[in-house]
C-alpha cells in the first residue's frame, strides 16, 4: 500500500488520529528497525501525550541485531516501552501481552485505586504507510480473535478486536505521515521501498544506496556481487551490471537494471542484514 502524501492526506490522517486516539489507553508505534527515526513522525509524540506508549521496532528480520538492540536502549532512555518484533514470521509477538501490561501499569493501577477492576487496555497500533501495520495486527490477533462489536447492522463504530480479557485493539490502524520534507529521510525511505519507484530515479537511488554500502557495509557488494572496486560508486554500478548481465541494445550495460536489482535485493534482505541509521547520529 502505497500513498502519494498530499497536504489534505496529511489534515484527514491527523484528524483520523485525533479521534481515534481519545478512545485508546496505549499507542503501539511500528517503526522500521533498519530505519527507526525516518520511519517516524514525531508529530505522534503531540498526539499521543498522556498515554501509554509502546514503540515496536517492525522488520527486525531485515536490521543488524546489534543496532537493534542500541536502538531499544536509545527509545527506553527516552521513556518509551520498547520491543523488536518480526510481524511477517511472528517473532516477539508472543511476547507482547506482557509487554502491553508492563506499558500500561500506571493506568492499570490507577483503575484498581479507583476502583475499577478488569477494565481491559485499550490499544492502537499506528505508523507509516508499510511498515508492516496490518501484518503485525494479523500475527497478533491470528484468525481465533473475537471481534466486538460487529454484528451486522448494530454498530456502526468503532471494531475493536479483543486479544484476551485484559487487551482490546482498534482494528484499524493509525496512518502516520512520513517526514520527507527532510532529503535524508525521504532517502532511505525510498531505499526501503515505502516511497513509490516510479517517482524516484532507479539509477540514482541504487548509487545512493551503493554509496551508503560502501561506507557502512564494504563487504556486501563484493559478497553478494564481485564488486572488485571500493571508492566510486558508478564503477561499482557497472561492476554490478556487468557481473550479473544487465544489458540492453546488443551490449550497452543495463544501470537502471543494475540498480533495481540491487534495490531488490536488498529490500528482500539478500544482501544480509543491514541497518540504514544508528542512534548515534540522531542523539
Ligand atoms: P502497513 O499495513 O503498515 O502498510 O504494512 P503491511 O502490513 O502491508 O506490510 C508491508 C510489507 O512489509 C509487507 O510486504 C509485509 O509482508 C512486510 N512486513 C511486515 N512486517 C515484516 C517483518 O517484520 N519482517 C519482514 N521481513 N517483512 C515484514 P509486501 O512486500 O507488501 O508483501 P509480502 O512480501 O509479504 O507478500
Amino acid at each position: 500500500m502505497y500513498f502519494q502524501w498530499y497536504p489534505g492526506h496529511m489534515t484527514k490522517a491527523k484528524r483520523m488520529m485525533q479521534e481515534n486516539i481519545k478512545l485508546i489507553d496505549l499507542v503501539i508505534e511500528l517503526v522500521d528497525a533498519r530505519v527507526p527515526i525516518s520511519s517516524r513522525n514525531p508529530d505522534i509524540d503531540e498526539l499521543g501525550k498522556h498515554k501509554a506508549r509502546l514503540i515496536l521496532l517492525n522488520k527486525s528480520d531485515l536490521a543488524e541485531d546489534k543496532w537493534n538492540d542500541a536502538w531499544a536502549e536509545y527509545f527506553k532512555e527516552k521513556g518509551y516501552s520498547v520491543m523488536k518484533v518480526n510481524s511477517k514470521k511472528g517473532g516477539g509477538i508472543k511476547s507482547i501481552q506482557g509487554v502491553i501490561q508492563e506499558a500500561c501499569k500506571e493506568k492499570i493501577e490507577r483503575d484498581r485505586r479507583r476502583g475499577i477492576l478488569n477494565r481491559p487496555v485499550r490499544a492502537m497500533v499506528v505508523g507509516i504507510p508499510n511498515v508492516g501495520k496490518s501484518t503485525f495486527i494479523n500475527a497478533l490477533a491470528g484468525k481465533a480473535c473475537a471481534k466486538t462489536g460487529n454484528k451486522p447492522g448494530v454498530t456502526k463504530g468503532k471494531q475493536w478486536i479483543r486479544l484476551n480479557k485484559n487487551v482490546e485493539l482498534l482494528d484499524t490502524p493509525g496512518i502516520l505521515w512520513p517526514k520527507f520534507e527532510d532529503q535524508t529521510v525521504g532517502l532511505r525511505l525510498a531505499f526501503i521501498g515505502s516511497i513509490k519507484d516510479e517517482i524516484l530515479n532507479t539509477e540514482e537511488l541504487g548509487a545512493g544506496l551503493i554509496q551508503f554500502l560502501l561506507q557502512h557495509y564494504p563487504e556486501v557488494l563484493s559478497n553478494k556481487y564481485d564488486v572488485q572496486e571500493k571508492e566510486d560508486v558508478y564503477i561499482c554500478l557497472r561492476e554490478i551490471a556487468e557481473n550479473r548481465h544487465c544489458i540492453v541494445r546488443g551490449n550497452e550495460l543495463d544501470l537502471e537494471k543494475a540498480a533495481r536489482l540491487l534495490l531488490d535485493d536488498f529490500r528482500n534482505g539478500r544482501l544480509g542484514k543491514i541497518t540504514l541509521e544508528f542512534p548515534q547520529d540522531s542523539i
